[in-house]
């Protein structure tokens, strides 16, 4: 089965990740291009007048637009049920979100909420949210858990994502994050309650039903100290789970630097990072992934984002939609919120949501670039380039979304003016 997809504006060829430093700022770009889909990967691209014979081929009208690769959001908790609205308020009002979190709500009111809903419920909660992100152009989508707190809340929210999985186009990958915080019934006690999720049948059954390919932990005041986000990302490890990890993002505690010790794919958040972090991250082979919807809706200190991509580092980006620090769905206006907030360029953003992002899930080889033999999961644009994608704030310009080789998205005349 072979797509000939041709007239587009711009293609941005952007290679397999990671992709570092300047040359985020700089993918190729192919004008008045075409690309050659095969089943389910591409198999050539080009300038239209080289398109090779494609006899038999479906030919697709791009009508100008752009064409990128499928967006990959790389630290979500999309997952969740309920919402935490009235804490919003609150912090209009003034109220912190680490003083809501160690007054007990915050995360440890998404837990409430999610001990009382079924998997079904839970399901039927999140894959609407799912399903909207997928309409902005993103393929493949990496879920935590970490509002379910026990063994069989986590175990649920993990099923849960695989269902979600089974239900929608969308590649979905599960990261425990069973050290998100401290349950109330182990107030007191965190090295008790790690003993019980680091309990060895547990994390087996997690591996070897291939629950999630990741382990997370919140390393930061009301929630995790430096020694036990080691010990749970350490033991997970052990266990076959790759450690990721929340950094930096309310004060510096130094888990950046513990978790690229570790091996950690990626370090996500990174709002107080300091140059001796930068240094250590520059050393590892760990990602540094940058979360700005968080700052924009915590109203908090943003990552210096510039200053981790002229180090030459290869920064993704990802929204981290959840119900209490950011419930913002689209990674897309989070990449016009690294346009303003990061002053990255649309470029590096794309680079960093795709090539990037796709690194930071262990993917690059497969997914996030426009390159011969990778996975065709592409997205159409009706904008001639991707600076009007970022420029028209919040307007959604995705005409055509392809998931390896299969059209899953097709929407009507939105031409952007
Ligand atoms: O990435 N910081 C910790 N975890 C999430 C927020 C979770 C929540 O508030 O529900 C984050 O910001
Ligand atoms: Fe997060």
């Amino acid at each position: 089965m072979k797509t000939l997809i041709q007239n587009i504006t711009q293609l941005v060829a952007v290679p397999p990740g990671p992709v570092a430093g300047e040359a985020m700022r700089r993918p190729p770009i192919v004008e008045d291009a075409a690309l050659l889909i095969e089943d389910d990967h591409i198999a050539w691209f080009g300038y239209r007048s080289d398109a090779p014979d494609h006899a038999g081929a479906r030919v697709i009208d791009a009508r100008g637009g752009t064409l990128v690769p499928g967006l990959v959001d790389c630290h979500t908790h999309v997952v969740h049920a309920g919402s935490r609205a009235d804490e919003f308020e609150q912090r209009i009002g003034g109220a912190s979100y680490i003083e809501i979190l160690e007054a007990g709500g915050g995360i440890k009111s998404s837990v409430r909420m999610l001990r009382t809903a079924s998997e079904d419920d839970l399901v039927a909660q999140s894959l609407p949210r799912v399903r909207r992100m997928l309409e902005c152009g993103v393929t493949t989508i990496e879920a935590k858990s970490g509002y379910g707190l026990s063994p069989e809340h986590e175990l649920k929210t993990l099923r849960a994502i695989r269902r979600i999985a089974a239900e929608t186009p969308v590649e979905m990958i599960g990261t425990y994050l069973a050290a998100h915080t401290i349950p109330p019934e182990f107030a007191g006690r965190p090295n008790e309650y790690l003993d019980q999720m680091l309990e060895s049948a547990l994390l087996k059954s997690i591996v070897d039903e291939g629950l999630a390919e990741f382990a997370d932990v919140f390393c930061e005041r009301g929630a995790f100290d430096l020694e036990q986000s080691r010990r749970f990302l350490g033991a997970c490890k052990e266990a076959g789970l790759t450690p990721k990890i929340h950094s930096e993002q309310i004060t510096r505690t130094g888990a950046t630097a513990m978790a690229c010790e570790l091996g950690a794919v990626s370090a996500d958040h990174l709002e107080f990072v300091n140059d001796d972090d930068i240094a250590v991250l520059k050393r590892s082979k760990t990602i540094p992934v940058v979360l700005p919807g968080c700052s924009f809706f915590l109203g908090s200190p943003v990552a210096p984002a510039r200053k981790l991509i002229d180090a030459g580092l290869p920064v993704a980006l990802a929204t981290d939609i959840n119900p209490g620090s950011c419930t913002i769905e689209s990674l897309p206006l989070v990449m016009s919120m690294a346009a303003t907030m990061l002053k990255m360029t649309p470029l590096e953003s794309l680079v960093a949501c795709t090539a990037n992002a796709a690194a930071a899930v262990c993917r690059a080889d497969r997914i996030g670039a426009i390159a011969v033999g990778h996975q065709a999961d592409l997205v159409l644009l009706d904008v001639p380039n991707v600076n009007r994608w970022t420029y028209n704030v919040g307007v959604n310009p995705v005409a055509t979304v392809w998931k390896a080789g299969r059209v899953v998205v097709e929407r009507g005349d939105r031409a952007v003016g």
